[in-house]
């Protein structure tokens, strides 16, 4: 069964539950509910902090047994830090704690958290449980379904069913609900997101991703249409960048279309256009074999976009909204393009692919051209796992943001501070342009001059081919993935993007 969560308001001792959640600054300064446990219990919690066995360090958790005047089996201390620098990280990292804390030493079936009453400056009730539940979801994320069946003593006898985020007044309850939905649909389109990221390139093909488009399509007809290109439609619209990919590689490509239409009729929709490479080997520009397998993730940029139209649907957001997924594999076999090949793209631009391995702009540049003459958007944003020099320029923490479009960028960079997704724009200049001219073609698919900047050259790349749409890019090789783990992002900060858009709309 899995978890239900709810968002109340009433006073922690009173609670008759397994397990009340509260925090402690460090230093043994409570936090307010931890105070009215302590008054109930009769200055238990302080004397139990006293004795040292909980210092009120940023994630440690401490939990307590039958405490006096309190009504549940349990106390769970959650440490926050010192109070001065208590912030937003904080904030995600005591709520994972108490997550891990309750799962991992508790038997408690059901909780109810007073962490959602600690002040995060700059925020509200909505913002505090919609980050509480989504911290709480990211803790409680497994992908075990390729492992073998758990053996049964590892398994907990009781297990959490029920979790509650307290919130300080009756008046914030529907400020606490909208955050616990927002949370709950950005949190199965991560979950989404990090299954598909983490499952292998043997399983998730081209063609895995399709019919995981279907099936969404299938079981919310009335506000999602898919429809799947395959290589034979490509070819008649002239993707002969993206097929180059394709060419390589047993997998067909696709071309995966996902239509949301809950707006006003005939408005332009924003499109979601994404990177769904589900194996880069390099082709024959080979990558080299050390951490290789962690290119099963190229295909995050689709991912997200299937998550974040997964979130839209349980959200219903009153707008419009395509989704275009380019699915290939990049993969060496006689058939395979070589340096030095001149392919020529929907648009009518030449491309020569100087290496194969830069082959997520060459099945973009296609599936950009298609989506900005078959949908007009509005606005345009594609997500790509584009470049390792992206995450040598920025490291782990935001994606590298590039636009056309100020405002865009604007709006999308808020939308990340918003959620907690972040990204960091980088700039898109003509100069760079220069550095992708071909001796023979139109474009290089790399620079053929200049030092370094390889995300920036990326972005270039697809800007040649984005220029009559608002258009913005997310490069997100170092986000969607840390370690050998899918983060599901970013779909966080493209549902906080779209969240804003309808309300803009209204
Ligand atoms: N999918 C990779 C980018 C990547 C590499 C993401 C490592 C995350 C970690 C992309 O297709 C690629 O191979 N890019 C090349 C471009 C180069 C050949 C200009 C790269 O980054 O090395
Ligand atoms: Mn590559
Ligand atoms: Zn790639």
């Amino acid at each position: 069964m899995s978890m239900e969560y709810f968002v109340k308001s009433g006073n922690p001792e009173k609670q008759r539950v397994a397990c009340i959640i509260v925090g402690i600054f460090d230093r043994r300064a409570a936090s307010e509910p931890a105070e009215v446990v302590d008054k109930a219990s009769e200055g238990q919690v302080a004397a139990i902090l006293r004795k040292g066995d909980m210092d009120g360090k940023l994630g440690s958790t401490l939990v307590l047994h039958g405490v006096p005047g309190v009504f549940a089996d349990r106390v769970l201390l959650v440490g926050l830090g010192k109070q001065r620098d208590f912030d937003e990280t904080s904030f995600r990292k005591a709520n994972a704690a108490a997550a891990r804390a309750l799962r991992n030493s508790t038997g408690a079936i059901d909780a109810v958290s007073y962490l959602t009453h600690i002040e995060v400056k700059g925020h509200d009730t909505r913002w505090n449980v919609q980050q509480a539940v989504m911290a709480t979801e990211d803790s409680f994320y497994r992908f075990d379904t390729l492992k073998g069946a758990p053996s049964k003593e590892h398994l907990p006898v009781y297990k959490l069913e029920r979790l509650t985020f307290d919130v300080p007044r009756r008046s914030d309850l529907p400020a606490g609900e909208q955050g616990l939905s927002e949370a709950l649909a950005v949190a199965h389109g991560v979950s989404l997101a990090k299954d598909l990221g983490n499952l292998p390139g043997n399983i998730c093909t081209p063609s895995y991703l399709a019919d995981c488009a279907l099936q969404m399509a299938a079981a919310n007809p009335d506000l999602l249409k898919v429809k799947i290109l395959e290589e034979a439609d490509m070819e008649k619209l002239g993707m002969g960048s993206l097929l180059s990919v394709s060419r390589g590689s047993r997998q067909p490509a696709k071309l995966i279309c996902l239509e949301y239409r809950n707006g006003v009729k005939g408005e332009k929709p924003v499109a979601l256009v994404g990177k769904g490479l589900t194996f880069d080997s390099g082709g024959i520009s080979l990558k080299p074999g050390a951490k290789m397998d962690e290119m099963k993730f190229d295909m995050c940029g689709g991912a997200s976009v299937l998550g974040t139209f997964k979130a839209l649907v349980e959200l219903k957001l009153p707008i419009n909204v395509v989704g275009v997924i380019a699915s290939s594999e990049n993969m060496p076999d006689g058939m395979a393009s070589k340096p030095g090949d001149i392919v020529t793209s929907m648009a009518g631009i030449t491309i020569e692919v100087l290496n194969t391995d830069a082959e997520g702009r060459l099945i973009l540049c296609d599936a950009l051209t298609y989506t900005e003459r078959t949908y007009e958007p509005a606005v345009c944003i594609d997500m790509a796992t584009l470049t390792g020099a992206c995450v040598i320029a920025l490291g782990q923490f935001p994606s590298g943001l590039f636009s056309n479009t100020p405002s865009l960028a604007r709006a999308l960079l808020t939308a990340g501070e918003q959620i907690g997704d972040r990204a960091w724009e980088l700039p898109l200049w003509p100069e760079y342009e220069e550095n992708i001219k071909s001796e023979f073609a139109d474009i290089a698919n790399i620079a053929t001059k200049g030092e370094g900047g390889g995300a920036i050259i990326g972005a270039t790349f697809l800007h040649k081919f984005t220029k009559k749409m608002k258009w913005a890019h997310l490069d997100i090789a170092g986000t969607a993935w840390i370690g050998k783990k899918g983060t599901g992002r970013p779909v966080p900060l493209l549902t906080q993007y779209l969240v804003n858009y309808a309300a803009k709309e209204e």
